[in-house]
């Protein structure tokens, strides 16, 4: 049967019901969204008022969790007690209602009868055991039956993790995993229906551990934070920081279900509530929401942190520790993380305790909660925004050496690790530019599994298809006739080497190729031009050289809108001011959704001028 999900239906309307639903319709996909009929009905009210009050507000969250306004057309709200007959020409039915299996297991119970016989059920469940909420469901149900995890916020984070239960059809499986991808544009991780799952298990766990060795070390907030967020390679939000972020009441909820289900985790006691928890609960700080946890702000907007003793605010110190001094200084993600925890002082102890505990409990989980290294990396990547996953993390640091500092320091590393040293020194490695990870089953390296539809530019960089490079940009062969040119600059600002490469790029098109592609692979398509270049030039006086450039760069734009042959951009991320004219003056623009793009030179007090105001003025015209 060839599946196609052209009608969708969300079950609850929530935080995460209201966030599927317009990720659903921001992707084109029209959707019923049915919530329970208010209890309290007064007169007047409308029975599905809370749905609709749901669709109304994604007009106000922030960030926004809808791509334009259009989208809201294509979200119709309803009641679970009238509005049942629309499940019927849905596709997916995705439930996502409050985390109680007995009133999932009611609703599954009622919405039964009016799906379609092929409809593809899941549930949004956190961690409740597929096996618990299927119980009463016929066998061809539970075939259609799988957990779609989706991450808050919806827009935002990448992951989405897929669970099949013990009868779930294997091609259900396959076809959710591309439609996740393909057409949400998600990143899938497949995991296993244990606790938690995957990025909550692992990203808990490293949250939790944290915490208790705040309190063992006697650390507060403020320093912990400033040290496991960028410095090492994590978000800023940190550990403290996330939890003010997510909600206090939401966290221990997270974490007592774990401390509940994971009776048999060798760590379970990481899990068991910290005393302070239990007083925010008590005294309301529930983090963000009400503006007050582990940080607030007083009355002059100066921050403030929790005292975890005293349980009172004080001025929150930045630590004024040398690892993260030295963390400043060292771009790659990897290296960072190398850098923090091999510093002596208070903050490289707390980096790499963690680390350690977050790596060896890691390992423990794999075959677990998933089958591979790479789901649970990724897990962390896409789900709790990391720079790189837990065993990228030890390849970074050395997976021996680290493994040595561990015995020494009294860790237990797993037996398992041995498997992976008498075979090889890393978990992962690159062979003739594609990926392979270590699979501790075959005791061998096996393929990353990749989209057939994807192209990677670092493959082609190491395997002989430059065509022509310099310190701004790449010229690479895609094959098929068309090449691309790759601007790989600090966040791949537009400067005079970029420019050389853009006119190459026209010259190799028109002569002996059919297409030009303009994309890359880097965090972001481009931050602009490189103003610091022009800036020194007017500062010195030399304006000869502020006119050259910007004419070089204005006479390459329109090289690329009279050139010869198709000129296709593919902007994504931050796309602003000469990042966006190369956009302007391309024949075609594959954008992606997540795209920030603009002429946003008027905010440094320049004009767009490499041909920005004249494209505008075009446009405007036309
Ligand atoms: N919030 C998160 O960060 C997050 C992340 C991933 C998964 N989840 C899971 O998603 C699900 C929903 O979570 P949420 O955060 O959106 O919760 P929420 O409290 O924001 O929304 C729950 C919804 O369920 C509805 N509801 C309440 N009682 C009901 C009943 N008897 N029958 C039908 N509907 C009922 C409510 O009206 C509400 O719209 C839960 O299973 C949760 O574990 C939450």
């Amino acid at each position: 049967m060839k599946r196609k999900i052209k009608k969708a239906a969300v079950i609850g309307s929530g935080v995460m019901g209201s966030g599927i639903a317009a990720h659903l319709a921001g992707a084109g996909i029209p959707v019923v969204m049915l919530d329970i009929v208010p209890k309290d009905l007064e007169e007047g009210q409308s029975r599905s008022s809370i749905a609709e009050t749901s669709k109304k507000q994604l007009l106000k969250q922030k960030p926004s969790p809808i791509f334009n306004k259009t989208v809201l057309k294509l979200i119709e709200t309803g009641n679970l007690e009238d509005d049942l007959d629309k499940l019927k020409d849905c596709d997916w039915v995705v439930e996502v209602i409050v985390e109680n299996v007995n009133i999932k297991k009611m609703l599954f119970k009622n919405i039964t009868p009016y799906l379609n016989e092929d409809a593809i059920l899941s549930s949004n469940t956190s961690g409740i055991p597929i096996k618990s909420m299927t119980e009463d469901f016929e066998d061809g149900l539970k075939k259609r039956f799988l957990v779609t995890h989706f991450f808050n916020p919806v827009r935002y984070l990448k992951l989405l993790e897929l669970i099949p239960g013990e009868l779930t059809d294997p091609d259900l499986m396959d076809f959710m995993k591309d439609f996740g991808e393909n057409t949400l544009g998600k990143g899938v991780v497949l995991g296993k229906d244990t606790p938690n799952f995957v990025g909550n298990r692992i990203g808990v766990f490293a949250l939790a551990n944290a915490m208790r060795i705040a309190l063992e070390d006697g650390l507060t907030p403020q320093q912990v934070d400033a040290v496991l967020g960028k410095a090492m390679s994590r978000p800023g939000s940190a550990v403290f920081g996330t939890n003010d972020l997510v909600g206090i009441d939401t966290m221990v909820h997270v974490v007592k279900n774990s401390y509940e289900a994971l009776v048999n985790d060798e760590m379970r006691d990481t899990f068991e509530m910290p005393e302070f928890i239990e007083k925010m609960m008590e005294k309301g700080l529930l983090g963000r929401k009400v503006k007050k946890g582990f940080f607030t702000r007083d009355k002059d907007k100066q921050k403030l942190q929790l005292d975890l003793a005293t349980m009172e605010y004080v001025p929150a110190e930045k630590p004024d520790w040398k690892c993260i001094k030295k963390a400043k200084e060292v771009s790659d993600p990897g290296e960072r993380i190398k850098v923090v925890i091999s510093t002596d002082d208070p903050g490289g102890k707390l980096a790499w305790k963690n680390t350690a505990s977050t790596l060896i409990y890691s390992l423990n989980r794999l075959g677990e909660i998933a089958d591979d290294i790479v789901n649970i990396d990724n897990g962390m990547k896409w789900g709790f925004n990391w720079d790189l996953g837990p065993f990228e993390i030890w390849d970074a640091i050395g997976v021996k050496e680290s493994a040595e500092r561990m015995k020494a320091d009294g860790y237990d590393v797993p037996e398992k690790l041995n498997i992976l040293l008498e075979n090889g020194e890393t978990f992962y490695k690159t062979i003739d530019g594609d990926r392979y990870y270590f699979d501790l089953i075959k005791k061998d390296y096996v393929k990353v599994p990749v989209r057939d539809n994807v192209i990677f530019l670092n493959k082609l960089k190491s395997t002989g298809k430059v065509l022509a490079e310099n310190e701004g940009a790449d010229i690479l062969d895609l094959g098929d006739g068309v090449i691309c040119c790759s601007v790989h600059t600090k966040m791949n600002t537009v400067d005079d080497k970029v420019i050389e490469m853009l006119n190459r790029a026209v010259d190799m098109v028109e002569d002996r190729y059919e297409a030009l592609v303009i994309g890359s692979q880097a965090q972001h398509f481009g931050a602009g031009a490189n103003i610091f270049m022009l800036l020194q030039a007017a500062e010195e006086g030399r304006w000869w050289e502020v006119e050259e450039i910007t004419q070089a760069f204005q006479n390459a734009n329109m090289r690329l809108k009279y050139c010869e042959k198709p000129v296709v951009t593919a902007p994504y991320g931050l796309t602003l001011g000469g990042a966006c004219e190369i956009t302007m003056h391309g024949h075609r623009a594959v954008a992606a959704v997540e795209t920030y793009i603009g002429l946003v030179e008027v905010g440094v007090g320049l004009l767009p001028a490499g041909g920005g105001t004249k494209e505008l003025l075009i446009r405007t015209l036309n």
